[in-house]
């Protein structure tokens, strides 16, 4: 099969075979490629017209009990600078945030056990009580079912939890043993049975991953069915036994993102910070390539470059309402704009109305 015939079929069939998948991802040529990113484009154009959704990102912990080989924060890395936010500190982040325009506040940190159900409870439910207008996500890896269901009776509303790889052999190859992609995966199907709007994803460009392997995570996007998806290329860190690896590529990464865009025309799609640390204008590209979410920083600056999962992150030294300036004017600039609304996941009814979850 042709690599156009693929493409072809990923837009109207929403699939293809493992096979299919790995020799596009291979083979695309640069004038596919813009074949296919003009599909991308024009199917989210469809679905959410010109109007990008902003998250305000708060990485509120840089403490991590695990030890994922690719991340800053894991738990072996001594040069890590290690901080809490409390509660009070996040409501600040959120009050600043809500007179910026931000609808939707993630939540997001290592797996740290400081912040037990009852104190991340307290977290969202202080944040729905004095935001009742504003969308909760929460994205603190993996915790049990019963976790998961306190937190969302407590009021969150969304849950990222990338499942990194979706091949085990691979997966073994950028965790200790302890961490399994079994459990990884219930996690996943646990949110979503929930009732969690949940976002799944990968890493692109993680050492030793293949096209095999990309391939694979597009099959378990197929079956999971996630209404989120963040995707952005593996950065090297230079406290982890992978600094010397290479960094992801830009251009497979924006190939994956319209063929993602093309799987689930209505999934939420962020052009991600890593994609607009790997080159100047990543997010503006991904978001020509289909991604209609950006998640602009938050955090307190004293705290943010002590979040520091790869190297040379950006937006580390802004305050949130310089960053939100600067976005705005990148999304301006490729002819879109910020909304200000939840932006949550959308079902189309038979009748053609959006219908929210
Ligand atoms: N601890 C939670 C977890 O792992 O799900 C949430 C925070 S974790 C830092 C968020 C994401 O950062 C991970 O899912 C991973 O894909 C990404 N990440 C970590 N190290 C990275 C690196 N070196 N390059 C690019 N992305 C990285
Ligand atoms: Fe911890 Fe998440 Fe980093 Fe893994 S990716 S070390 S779980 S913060
Ligand atoms: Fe953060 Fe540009 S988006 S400074």
């Amino acid at each position: 099969m042709k690599t156009i015939d693929i493409i072809d079929k990923i837009e109207n069939t929403h699939i293809a075979s493992k096979p299919e998948f790995a020799y596009l991802l291979q083979y695309i040529t640069d004038e596919e490629l813009e074949i296919l990113r003009k599909k991308a484009q024009k199917t989210s154009l469809e679905h959410f017209g010109n109007k990008i959704y902003i998250r305000g990102l708060i990485e509120f912990s840089s403490v991590c009990k695990n030890d994922c080989y690719y991340c800053g924060l894991r738990r072996s890395n001594k040069n890590a600078v290690r901080y809490r936010l409390s509660k009070e500190q996040i409501l600040s982040c959120c009050n600043t945030g809500y007179k910026l325009g931000f609808r939707t506040f993630v939540l997001q940190g290592g797996e740290d056990a400081y912040y037990t159900d009852d104190v991340m409870c307290d977290i969202v439910k202080s944040i729905k009580s004095d935001y009742p207008d504003c969308a909760v996500t929460l994205s603190l890896g993996e915790r049990s079912k019963e976790s998961f269901k306190k937190l969302f009776y407590a009021g969150a509303d969304r849950y990222l939890l990338r499942h990194e790889t979706s091949d085990e052999r691979h997966y073994g190859r950028l965790h200790p043993e302890e961490m399994s992609l079994e459990n990884r995966k219930q996690c996943l199907f646990n949110l979503k049975d929930i009732g969690f709007q949940t976002g799944a994803g990968f890493m692109v460009g993680s050492p030793y991953q293949t096209y095999e392997t990309l391939a694979e995570d597009l099959l378990f996007i197929n079956e999971l069915k996630p209404q989120m998806c963040g995707i952005g290329p593996f950065i090297p860190h230079k406290d982890t036994k992978f600094k010397n690896e290479k960094k992801g590529s830009v251009r497979l990464c924006l190939t994956l993102l319209s063929i993602i865009r093309l799987m689930q025309p209505d999934i939420l799609l962020p052009a991600t910070t890593a994609l607009g640390t790997a080159d100047s204008k990543g997010r503006e590209k991904g978001i020509l390539y289909g991604a209609n979410v950006v998640m602009p920083n938050l955090s307190p600056v004293a705290h943010r470059a002590d979040y520091s999962l790869y190297d040379n992150k950006i937006c580390t030294g802004d305050e949130a309402a310089e960053c939100i300036k600067c976005m705005s004017g990148r999304i301006k600039s490729i002819g879109y704009e910020i909304v200000t609304d939840r932006g949550d996941y959308k079902i189309r009814k038979k009748d053609d109305k959006n219908v929210q979850i």
